[in-house]
């Protein structure tokens, strides 16, 4: 495992710029800077008090029991996350507020308050259970960013249903796997939904996967776009027939703090993408205690979490954390440049948006569209901006902090993870003093540090390690779906008595973190993870392909970008035209977002005496690099074999 760090946040790293918190914030912030030594003299009355925020049926027993890898939080409490998130805010005078600002692609606006969003939860709860979905069962969400999305899975935890949400950006195949792994009983989805002025197909590959996933035995469909989809009969139900005439009314199911909430799958270092689990009890607390420290969210704030709920950012910062602090939220379902690039910035005009939180991928590429886009509008109601999924460069930090944020707004750069459920290493924005291109400090009651391939620690400002965890936190997964020994060698084997996060990280003189990218097979495209052999797997899945290796290159906007190498079987004529079609080939069997953006036919791959693929050098390769170290290599002569006689294919990948 080598470390891969990246070479703008290693020239940058003795940047010199800070900035503090503006005196006001600091003075009203929600988290102040006592939090740190409080959390490390009581770590689990800190922790105790978090959970104090949400509304309990039952109290918890003990805070926590942490037998490695294995933690259970508030054991002996019962609660239902569905009833935090809304009934209880309307109990509590808020029905009126609203909810979500939801704005379509097309133009097309809803706006759903407090009372809105329980009577419509209710509604879809009674539904399920209309339906025979019962407490425990598995429901597969596979929706656009409308409202219906969030109010399925809050449906879901209204019954103790555990949701898996599939991202809508995936392929049919993609779908079927995470149902058949979760043995989903029922699949909610949509005719479709609007992503850059085109309309996906959700239903038509909802139905390919279903056809293969034979525990699903109902379909609730929301009709989004109108376009006619086929309807099985005695399987599939139109979301208006059956949701509509619901009562209004629904008991919270009382679940154990331990009660599964959802799975999310996430891509790893194999070809099958991991059931990640998450619990009720803590991971509420964990993202509601950071959602609100971190974006010091006010009464009056209008926060938007511009991610996917189909992602964790999504699930933790759209709807949990949000929603549990009674946050109006924005959730817009397009493309964050149609139909041109400052449709953002329209929504923040619009909407006052106080707060805006979302991926550096999305920063560069408003960036590279020049100032004058964000200038058009009225951002003055922004107050504080975020960022996650990615290391962001400072280039691209100081354009946020300026052009979005007018030189007024602090940034705080979320460090988590899938696995993690929850932000850990974070500024808080009313105490830490900012370095752009740095995650600062583990949050409150959070303990990470940088090891060395042997796990000594990495003394601060030593150098760079491997980023690991030593205690647990509230929202960690639970495991890995039916698969604890992948649990155990993935993320406790690596360190014995340490989570390894799979990051390459650094620690400078003053404490603060330095995200160095995956030291893994995880890419990062866009700020969503892609495995490479996932890739290669939906390569050689190809009736002309013989081998394929996949890098991830450095690209200045997507973060990554994917390169595959190919070697095509011995009749076939490798051609543009194939690697056309093994772009699309890929598309089809993960989604559009593993699409690789250079296609390169080769003789050949560079691999070790013990066979192993040196990605490494394909990686200098792709990015026209001198090559590194080429002792270990078996054959000396096949890298420039690969580089006289490769065939490149380019061409811009669809985010
Ligand atoms: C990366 C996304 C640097 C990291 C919430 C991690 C980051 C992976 C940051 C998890 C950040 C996330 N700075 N790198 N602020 N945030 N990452 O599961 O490599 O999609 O391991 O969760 O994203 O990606 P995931």
């Amino acid at each position: 495992m080598s470390l891969n760090v990246q070479p703008e946040i290693e020239a940058l790293f003795s940047e010199a710029r800070e900035f503090p918190p503006p005196p006001e914030f600091a003075a009203n912030a929600n988290m102040k800077a006592d939090a740190y030594a409080h959390a490390d003299q009581d770590f689990e009355g800190f922790w105790a008090e978090q959970a104090d925020r949400l509304t309990w049926f039952r109290k918890w027993d003990a805070v926590l029991e942490w037998d490695l890898p294995y933690a259970k939080w508030f054991i002996g409490g019962e609660l239902n996350v569905a009833y935090n998130c809304v009934d209880r805010h309307v109990e509590n005078g808020l029905g009126t507020k609203v909810a979500y600002h939801w704005e379509g692609e097309p133009g097309d606006t809803r706006t759903l308050t407090y009372a809105d969003l329980r009577r419509e939860v209710n509604r879809c709860a009674n539904a399920l259970l209309e339906l025979g979905v019962r407490t425990g069962d598995r429901v597969g969400i596979y929706m656009p960013m409308i409202p219906e999305l969030p109010i399925a899975m809050l449906a879901c935890a209204k019954i103790g249903a555990p949701h898996v949400v599939v991202f809508g950006g995936f392929s049919a195949d993609a779908l079927q796997g995470r149902m058949i792994d979760s043995e989903a009983v029922a699949l909610i989805t949509a005719d479709g939904g609007y992503r850059n002025g085109k309309v996906l197909d959700l239903k038509g590959a909802a139905d390919e996967a279903a056809a293969n996933a034979p525990t699903i035995r109902n379909m609730l469909v929301v009709q989004r776009t109108g376009h006619g989809v086929p309807m099985q009969e005695g399987r599939d139900h139109w979301w208006h027939d059956i949701v509509d005439r619901q009562s209004d009314e629904c008991e919270p199911v009382h679940v154990d703090s331990e009660h599964l909430l959802y799975l999310l799958h996430t891509s790893g270092t194999t070809a099958k993408p991991k059931g990640i689990m998450h619990t009720t009890g803590g991971y509420l607390t964990g993202v509601s205690a950071t959602h609100h420290a971190i974006f010091d969210i006010k009464p009056d704030d209008v926060y938007w979490c511009a991610a996917d709920i189909g992602w964790v950012t999504g699930h933790s910062y759209i709807v949990y954390g949000p929603l549990s602090n009674a946050t109006t939220s924005i959730l817009y379902e397009g493309a964050p440049q149609y139909p041109e690039p400052d449709r953002w910035w329209s929504i923040i005009e619009k909407y006052k948006v106080s707060i805006l939180y979302c991926a550096p991928t999305a920063i560069r590429a408003f960036m590279k569209q020049g100032d004058a886009w964000p200038a058009k509008h009225d951002m003055s109601s922004l107050r504080l901006l975020g960022t996650v999924g990615e290391p962001i460069n400072p280039e691209a930090w100081l354009w946020y902090h300026r052009a979005i944020g007018g030189s007024r707004c602090p940034v705080v750069d979320t460090w988590w993870q899938t696995e993690t459920g929850m932000i850990l290493i974070t500024p808080l924005p009313g105490v830490t003093t900012l370095r752009p291109g740095s995650a600062t400090r583990p949050f409150p009651g959070v303990a990470a540090k940088v090891v060395d391939a042997d796990g000594h620690d990495v003394p601060d400002g030593a150098g760079g390690g491997y980023l690991v965890l030593t205690k647990p936190w509230p929202a960690m997964l639970r495991g890995i779906y039916k698969d604890p020994e992948r649990y155990m060698s993935t993320y406790w084997r690596r360190f014995p008595g340490m989570y390894f996060a799979g990051d390459g990280c650094k620690v400078d003189a003053d404490g603060y973190f330095w995200l160095l990218g995956r030291v893994d097979d995880v890419m990062k495209v866009s700020g969503h993870r892609i495995s490479t052999i996932e890739v290669e797997s939906a390569l050689v899945d190809h009736p002309a392909v013989a081998e394929a290796a996949v890098v991830g290159r450095s690209d200045p906007v997507t973060g990554e970008a994917i390169s595959a190498f190919v070697i095509v079987k011995s009749h076939i004529q490798p051609d543009d035209a194939l690697a056309a079609e093994l772009r699309e080939h890929v598309a089809a069997k993960i989604g559009a977002i593993a699409r690789p953006k250079m296609v390169m036919f080769t003789p050949e791959l560079p691999k070790t005496r013990s066979g192993k693929i040196m990605r490494r050098l394909l990686r200098d390769i792709a990015e026209h690099r001198a090559l590194g170290d080429v002792t270990t290599l078996a054959d000396t002569g096949i890298v420039d074999t690969i580089r006289d006689k490769a065939q490149s294919s380019e061409a811009d990948q669809l985010v």
